[in-house]
């Protein structure tokens, strides 16, 4: 079988994150410009190489596949994908196959997930105020998404919520948002808004977690966790509610060290950091070589790039305005998160 994937910092990669779409039925302020345009589908992955990709990398002991976008939902022919990589997790070689969701999509799809050895999805959801949800991600509506929240749940799934903290929307909230979850059985992972491709008004948005964990302490007592995903999360529990708390922290407090992952777009662009813009091609390979020859050859290429840290900080260790460090030009909708 293929060599192990282990970075020059002697980390091995066991964490794929794959875009199947740039695409989004929503726009998250945070996320998306007003006016960010799409990409044509031929310069996508086809189905049959992301499965392609998938098994090499499995293969080679990647054993947590997450599939992401833009939303994966909205491309057509992603369940019939899901339920081929289903069969990598009912045979055993992939622990976990998971997808990250804005959920609007996730009531038609629960059955099919279930069926695919899908356990947990993360779903994105920075409002429980219809309005709010509304103005955040540009016309969403909520109560599709907690249809779907429920109909994964009825189908065995669990889920965790993804939260973005934007000082100007939410913040609020989030005790509210923290305890229906809890109540429902649902981890909380709060996000601080991190510096990906031009996006207007976002370093307004931007707030510590540090400071709203102050916050939410005034109502619950919270106490730190060694539990991990083995994903970014530093995880908390509130004593109350018997609930976990995640706080993602890139900016404040990075968790580089332990990182384990690497991302691949839906064009097949494989991304060692989320904070790089540096890249390797894995379509071409892909496409120009039906042995794995080329794409094991630009896999172990690629390790040789993973930097150590992501840079959005690299200068100083200063809080915000995150604006001012590094930002790379593609945002989350096309890196996957
Ligand atoms: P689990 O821990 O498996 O639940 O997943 P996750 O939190 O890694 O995945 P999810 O897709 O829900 O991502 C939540 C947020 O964490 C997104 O905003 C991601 O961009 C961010 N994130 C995930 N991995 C990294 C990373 O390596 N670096 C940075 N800076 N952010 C990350
Ligand atoms: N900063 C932080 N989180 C972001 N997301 C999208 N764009 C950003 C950003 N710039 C979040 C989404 C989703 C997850 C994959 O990433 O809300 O939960
Ligand atoms: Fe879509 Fe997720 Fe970006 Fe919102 S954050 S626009 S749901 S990809």
């Amino acid at each position: 079988s293929p060599a192990p994937l282990i970075d020059g910092f002697g980390r091995r990669l066991s964490y794929v994150r794959l875009s199947v779409t740039d695409r989004c039925d929503l726009r998250c302020t945070y996320c998306m410009s007003e006016t960010q345009t799409f990409l044509p589908r031929k310069d996508l992955l086809s189905w049959e190489e992301m499965e392609r990709l998938s098994r090499f990398l499995i293969q080679s002991g990647v054993d947590k596949l997450r599939i992401t976008g833009g939303e994966p939902l909205v491309r057509k022919g992603v369940l019939d994908f899901i339920g081929r990589l289903g069969e990598e997790v009912h045979a055993g070689r992939l622990k976990e196959l998971t997808l990250t969701t804005n959920g609007t999509l996730l009531e038609g799809a629960a059955p099919a997930l279930a069926a695919a050895g899908v356990k947990r999805i993360n779903v994105s959801c920075d409002s429980l105020r219809p309005e709010v949800f509304r103005r955040v991600t540009r016309g969403g509506d909520l109560a599709k998404v907690l249809t779907g929240i429920e109909a994964a749940q009825d189908h065995g799934i669990r889920i965790k919520l993804n939260v973005v903290a934007l000082a100007q929307d939410n913040l609020a909230d989030l005790p509210d948002i923290i305890a229906f979850a809890h109540e429902r059985g649902m981890d909380v992972s709060l996000i601080e808004t991190m510096p990906l491709g031009d996006i207007e008004g976002r370093e307004a948005q931007f707030v510590s977690l540090g400071q709203v964990l102050e916050t939410l302490r005034t109502y619950w007592k919270i106490e730190p966790t060694a539990e991990t995903t083995a994903g970014p999360s530093r995880y908390y529990r509130v004593a109350e509610t018997g609930g976990r708390l995640g706080l993602i922290t890139p900016l404040s407090h990075n968790f580089c060290d332990t990182c384990n992952r690497v991302r691949i777009t839906c064009t097949g662009q494989l991304y060692m950091c989320l904070g790089q813009d540096d890249h390797v091609d894995l379509r071409g390979p892909l496409r120009d070589d039906p042995s794995d020859a080329g794409l094991a050859q630009a896999l172990q290429q690629a390790l040789t790039h993973k930097p150590r840290a992501h840079d959005f900080f690299i200068n100083s260790n200063a809080l915000p305005p995150v604006e001012r460090s590094h930002r790379p030009a593609r945002t989350m909708s096309v890196t996957g998160g």
